[in-house]
């Protein structure tokens, strides 16, 4: 079966397809792009393959008895000789055989998709409603998580707010992030790519729009990306250094941090890279110029509930601070 034919297919199988369309990067867990994604698949596949046979063979012995009782009286037999073994054998001792079955096989999975030794450790804290990654060089991102393609990365998972679940159907998995728990996770994606990510655990008003993604680069762009993540803002001129101003002087600056200069809260995403991400809000609108206006002067019109205020600015002061903003890349 081919990638596409296979994600067509899971896609029909699947009930989201009733309430999202079957774009062509769908994360569907049945079109797996890592070791951990693909055991996970397998193994539903079994169990598919499983239920649709007890299903034919069910609904073939339904058939069998709508026939028969149609042309005789209804009667209860209770002298059928093989009547109570066959009750023990396929209503005792075929369920506990495939279950039992079932249960081994998942127990192996579990403990395979969390053996393989990880290259780095990679925190992610899960905050309302985004995600924030650290790094063991001391960088610091939101909702675009980068890995190094064919390697095994492990992630730390933390939440001081609520439980949220870190998820990417293509590659792993899911694992809650738990408040006063540390739970690990190891992430590997075959290729290189843009695999998306969801949090899989109802945290609130915006648990929806509580999306990321993660990117397998190259082992060498990998690193040449994580070692830009901690160079820090260059000085900025002509309409982003006014743009610079108003973000230092206005309520960005109380939640967010732009590494090289004064700001450096962590209530919202860490801003230092921002021009380098491909999407805003966790994953909920590209990263253009006109949607980052948006998001700034109403986040709330995007994402209800979003914890960022609406920021009041001038025509001008938006039009710099969007300068300043499209420069941190
Ligand atoms: Cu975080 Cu749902």
């Amino acid at each position: 079966m081919t990638a596409s034919r296979r994600t067509t297919l899971s896609c029909l199988l699947g009930a989201t397809a009733l309430l999202t369309a079957c774009e062509q990067d769908s994360p569907s867990a049945l079109d797996p792009n890592g070791p951990g994604a693909a055991q996970i698949a397998s193994l539903w596949w079994v169990i598919f393959w499983i239920a649709t046979a007890i299903f034919v063979i069910v609904v073939g012995f339904l058939a069998v008895a709508v026939l028969r009782g149609r042309r005789s009286q209804v009667r209860v037999d209770r002298d059928i000789p093989w009547g109570e073994r066959f009750i023990v054998i396929a209503g005792v001792i075929i369920p506990s055989v495939i279950l039992i079955g079932v249960f081994v096989l998942s127990q192996i999975d579990l403990s395979t998709t969390s053996k393989e030794d990880p290259t780095m450790t990679v925190e992610v804290v899960g905050r309302l409603w985004w995600w924030e990654a650290r790094y063991p060089n001391g960088a610091v991102t939101a909702n675009e998580i980068h890995i190094p393609a064919g390697q095994p990365v492990r992630f730390k998972l933390l939440s001081e707010d609520a439980i949220h679940s870190f998820w990417v159907p293509r590659l792993q998995g899911k694992v809650d992030h738990i408040p006063g728990r540390v739970n690990y996770l190891t992430l590997e994606a075959d290729e290189p790519g843009r695999y998306r990510g969801q949090c899989a655990e109802f945290c609130g008003l915006e648990h929806a729009k509580m999306a990321f993604y993660v990117v397998a680069d190259s082992p060498e762009r990998f690193q040449s990306w994580l070692e830009e993540q901690t160079r820090p803002a260059e000085e900025p001129s002509g309409a982003a250094a006014e743009g610079e101003k108003v973000f230092l002087t206005t309520t960005c600056a109380g939640c967010h941090a732009v590494a090289g200069t004064s700001a450096d809260a962590d209530i919202g995403p860490d801003l230092t890279h921002i021009g380098s991400r491909g999407t805003l809000a966790a994953g909920t609108i590209p990263n253009t110029r006109a949607n980052m206006a948006e998001w700034i002067t109403d986040p709330r019109a995007i994402k209800p509930g979003a914890l960022m205020p609406p920021t009041e600015l001038t025509g001008e002061q938006l039009d710099a601070l969007l300068d300043y903003l499209e420069g941190l890349d």
